[in-house]
């Protein structure tokens, strides 16, 4: 199992944990309870350009920055009780080893093409402004701080050279643009192997929906090749000659450091091959725990990587089973945001709480289908009318009840009735339902379900009245409280993946050796505990979260930020006349042939009929039209426009379309069937 590498570049936060981290945890913490040979691996992802701009700001070196960020995250992990067998860091050198072997592997077969391509240099900086460190208007959906790989509001990507008054984010001048060369992936011609690898473990693991579609539409855009190395000092150095002053792009390191820290936790054991047994066992079951932003390179890029690398038909890299990935989660209503100042860090909020209660939380809210929310008094409300009044409670009237009437001893239990027996079958489905729902990446609903067995247990309770069968029916009495804290042994072990601090509370307050994962998951199903069994004092389990608690921190948090104003709102621009108006000739014309422009993810270049008349217009449509979509189409043009170049291209008029603030876009057309050049007023 691994769990996506969290940039080494700030501080986690609680929308990390809930894209990526917990569900990797509570899955883990499962299969180990059913004894599954697991390895779970992560680290800190310790490269790209983000740090590099970091390191700038801050006026000290890349590896200060990395140094920083990975002890702050690896401690604040631990705290929140991530149970990794290896934390690794992308800068260690056994990691720049792993990543220049698979690049060197894919240069000499082949694998790799050198392309010759314009970048955007900075004369001022005197370097190429890879990625990040170029910004402009996007001109696709005009957001004026696109970043040189991706515009960030409307997701599409980017060629640096495409952007509109490109800025460099060093220095703020006006980069010129420059010939490097650049090794590239081929990404395209894995196309077809894998659509049939998507296809295949989806039918066979389930794979959700949300990542499915992601997956298509970036096949029905064709896979295109990708530049795997970059003009930057910060990183792995490209091993081949003439290269010396370039890196591997972050991307095609980092997911081969789930890799090099399974190497790293290998060679801390006796065997440093032991890493193979995941890595290459030809029946280890691979699952990558990701956030939804991370979709492409998991299910895309890093299984075409290991294709590749497989195909020389020596080592078998196991390819993912299946890859999770979570939607977002916001903070009291609102995206969580550095630049913005908005959310919670993780440590500070362990600062305040502890762990598990921030774990059941997230887990009841986890966006696994659609992007969910985080709010602190839903916090409260789940510790103290979930987990302190519902579980917490049922834990300590058991064992103080037994404490007090059966000298802390586990009471025999007797004949039992409709009741009992209900209340031990349903703990004898337990495993299996939320285990199902475990291992079908249903977290949510097995935490849910968890607190429904503490509830049927509360009930149980309540209606065995204890407290009366005392003097009335002894042995009924007996009966219940052995039946309770059979019920306690066994949410121990089905609690232990989401509150794990708590759980062993448990199994400590009822006076047993080891775990609750050590037993098994499936022995939660039985009646564990030996009659007679001295148990120990209860203890409170969960405190409650006081309102003066969670006061403070939310008003601590900065002003919610401004809603952000969607990026297409309409500009209100000054009244012009009806002559102003008719300096615009729109005229109908129809799209007789359309194709997309070379090179050019976004440009369609369209042949029209105005009339009599024959024009070729170019539009930045391509992603939102296929070409043979348009043909025959009756559209709206302005035939007066002075013609224009786009990317060699000669445009002679333009067409209109609306783009939503979604960034969705729908090109004008008139449904009925009107002759081409009639006049539009
Ligand atoms: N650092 C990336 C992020 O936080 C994730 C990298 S995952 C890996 O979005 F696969 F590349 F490691
Ligand atoms: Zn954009």
């Amino acid at each position: 199992m691994t769990a996506a590498l969290p940039y080494a570049n700030g501080l986690l936060h609680l929308g990390h944990l809930a894209g990526a981290y917990l569900p990797a945890d509570i899955y883990v913490r499962y299969q180990r309870a059913k004894k599954r040979d697991i390895l779970f691996l992560c680290g800190s992802d310790e490269h790209g350009v983000a740090i590099t701009v970091t390191a700038e700001k801050e006026k000290i070196t890349p590896q200060a920055v990395v140094d920083r960020y990975h002890s702050l995250n690896k401690a604040s992990f631990e705290e929140f009780g991530m149970s990794f067998d290896n934390y690794s860091r992308t800068s260690l050198p056994l990691h720049h080893k792993t990543s220049q072997e698979f690049f060197a592997e894919f240069h000499r077969r082949g694998v790799l093409k050198e392309k010759e391509e314009q970048q955007l240099y900075c004369e001022k900086d005197k370097m190429f402004l890879a990625d990040r460190y170029v910004e402009g208007t996007c001109p696709n959906c005009k957001y004026p701080e696109a970043r040189g790989d991706q515009c960030e509001n409307c997701g599409t990507w980017l060629n640096q050279t495409e952007l509109i008054e490109p800025k460099c984010k060093i220095c703020g001048t006006t980069p010129i643009v420059r010939t490097t060369s650049h090794w590239y992936f081929p990404l395209g011609q894995f196309q077809t192997r894998l659509e049939a690898y998507i296809k295949e473990r989806s039918e066979r693991d389930g794979w959700k929906e949300n990542v499915l579609r992601y997956c298509a539409s970036w096949f029905k855009e064709g896979l295109q090749d990708r530049a795997v190395t970059r003009d930057l000092s910060w990183g792995v150095p490209v091993p081949v000659a003439g290269y010396e002053s370039k890196v591997l792009y972050v991307w095609f390191d980092a997911v081969l450091g789930y890799i090099s820290s399974g190497k790293e936790w290998a060679g801390r054991t006796p065997n440093p091959d032991a890493w193979k047994d995941f890595w290459l066992g030809p029946d280890t079951k691979y699952v990558a725990f990701i956030g939804k932003d991370n979709v492409v390179f998991h299910c895309i890029v890093f299984p075409a990587m290991l294709m590749a690398w497989n195909d020389a038909g020596r080592e078998q890299y196991v390819l993912p089973e299946n890859v999770p990935a979570n939607e977002f989660l916001n903070f009291e209503g609102q995206k969580f945001s550095k630049s913005r100042g908005w959310g919670i860090d993780l440590q500070n909020f362990l600062n305040h709480f502890p762990a598990d209660p921030l774990r059941y939380t997230l887990a009841v809210n986890l966006p696994e289908s659609r992007d969910s929310d985080f709010y602190m008094k839903d916090f409260q409300a789940r510790t103290n009318n979930e987990l302190a009044d519902i579980l917490g409670n049922f834990i300590n009237r058991t064992l103080a009840f037994t404490e007090k009437n059966f000298g802390g001893k586990v009471p025999a239990a007797g004949t039992l009735s409709e009741r009992d027996r209900e209340m031990i079958r349903t703990i004898a489905e337990a495993p299996g339902t939320v285990g199902g729902l475990y291992e079908r990446y249903k977290f949510r609903d097995g935490v849910i379900e968890s607190m429904n067995l503490a509830r049927a247990a509360n009930k149980y309770f309540n209606d065995s009245q204890p407290w009366k069968t005392l003097k009335a029916d002894p042995g009924q009495c007996a009966t219940t409280l052995n039946i309770c804290l059979q019920v306690v042994r066994s949410l121990a072990i089905i609690y232990e993946p989401v509150i794990p601090a708590i759980a062993l509370r448990m199994w400590g307050t009822l006076g047993l050796e080891g775990t609750p994962s050590a037993a098994g998951w499936e022995s939660a199903a039985a009646l564990g505990l030996q009659s007679g069994h001295q148990l120990n004092k209860a203890e409170i389990l969960v405190a409650k979260i006081e309102d003066e608690a969670i006061d403070p921190i939310v008003k601590s948090l900065s002003e919610p930020p401004v809603q952000e104003v969607p990026k297409q709102a309409p500009e209100v621009k000054p009244l012009i006349t009806l002559d102003d108006f008719k300096k615009v000739e729109l005229k109908l014309a129809k799209v007789i042939a359309a194709e997309r422009v070379p090179k050019s993810e976004k440009l369609l270049k369209i042949q029209v009929e105005i009339g009599s008349e024959k024009r070729q217009v170019v539009a930045g449509i391509a992603q939102h039209y296929k070409p043979e979509d348009l043909v025959g189409k009756l559209i709206v043009v302005v035939a007066n426009l002075q013609p224009a170049k786009l990317m060699g291209q000669e445009s002679q008029g333009m067409l209109l379309a609306a783009t939503d603030s979604a960034g969705k876009l729908a090109v004008l057309t008139v449904a009925d069937s009107l002759e081409s050049g009639a006049p539009i007023k």
